[in-house]
């Protein structure tokens, strides 16, 4: 497999430019990767290694049916042929449910369900690991899409968290998006040139969150006025000192009283979510 020299210099220079100007992480910093088997984080460790980073992965199997198997077939396949260490979770053997059992009762709000149980797990494990930072691999346009989605309420908060590193704070490991200035069409273009096994098929589930709505909506924004995805997050992130400065109020965080892990309810979404189910 050779990738183009262009292809491969284009995408390094924003990789490296957001390492820096974010202060992502050191050469010597212990990274694990969250990877899904789609084509953004599988391009995200294999341009790490081409920088000479050694990032592990960590694969979540959420239990969504067959999208979830082939997923992980395709993660152990990449990083194998790579030489990547790669770790695997059961995510039902930890929250007590996979996502296909609780899907019937979130039907509008499956995708944030599972977007808790993948916090919550990939958290714990960086941390149990001693992982420094944890990255994900969150393109531009999902940045601009979740920046969008986050200030609809104009909550600073949210808004603060949009950016694309957060520190590491009490029972929270530093998190980083090292594509945050990468488009998702050049991210396309490179797996496709690359030649490197990805899941190409979406979430069974991805159609019925928000997120995708707002995606089709920039969708149809980005075809009208060619660019407008890019510009609307790059002069975020260029004013983010301004966003960074309003004040918010300290959440206060406590330990779930069900699985110990912190959170701002007196039950965190996971446990409660099995309860429910459990309920039912
Ligand atoms: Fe979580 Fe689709 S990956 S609902
Ligand atoms: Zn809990």
């Amino acid at each position: 497999m050779t990738v183009p020299q262009k292809t491969y210099l284009k995408l390094s220079k924003k990789v490296k430019q957001a390492i820096r100007r974010f202060a992502m992480f050191e050469p010597n910093d212990r990274l694990v990767v969250a990877l899904s088997g789609g084509k953004d984080s599988i391009a995200l460790v294999w341009i790490l290694r081409q920088l000479g980073y050694h990032p592990e992965a960590l694969f979540l199997n959420l239990g969504i049916g067959e999208h979830s198997a082939e997923a992980e077939q395709t993660a152990l396949r990449f990083c194998r042929e790579q030489g990547i260490v790669l770790h695997i979770i059961d995510a039902a053997a930890e929250t007590g449910f996979t996502i296909d059992q609780i899907s019937a009762d979130y039907p509008d709000h499956i995708c944030s369900a599972c977007g808790s149980v993948k916090r919550k797990l990939y958290n714990r494990f960086a941390l149990d690991h001693h992982f420094d930072v944890l990255l994900t691999g969150h393109n531009l346009d999902d940045e601009a899409i979740f920046l969008f989605s986050n200030n609809r309420r104009w909550d600073w908060a949210y808004i603060q968290k949009s950016y694309p590193v957060l520190a590491a704070k009490d029972g929270f490991v530093k998190r980083a998006k090292p594509l945050c200035l990468v488009r998702e069409a050049q991210l396309e273009d490179f797996i496709l040139k690359a030649e490197l096994p990805y899941v190409a098929s979406s979430c069974p589930y991805a159609k019925k969150g928000n997120l995708w709505r707002t995606h089709q909506i920039f969708s149809g924004i980005e075809s009208t006025l060619p660019g407008f995805v890019e510009e609307y997050y790059k002069n975020f992130l260029a004013n983010y000192s301004f966003f960074q400065d309003r004040p918010v109020s300290a959440m206060s965080l406590s330990p779930c009283r069900s699985c110990g892990d912190l959170s701002t309810q007196p039950v965190c979404k996971v446990c409660l979510l099995r309860q429910r189910l459990w309920q039912r």
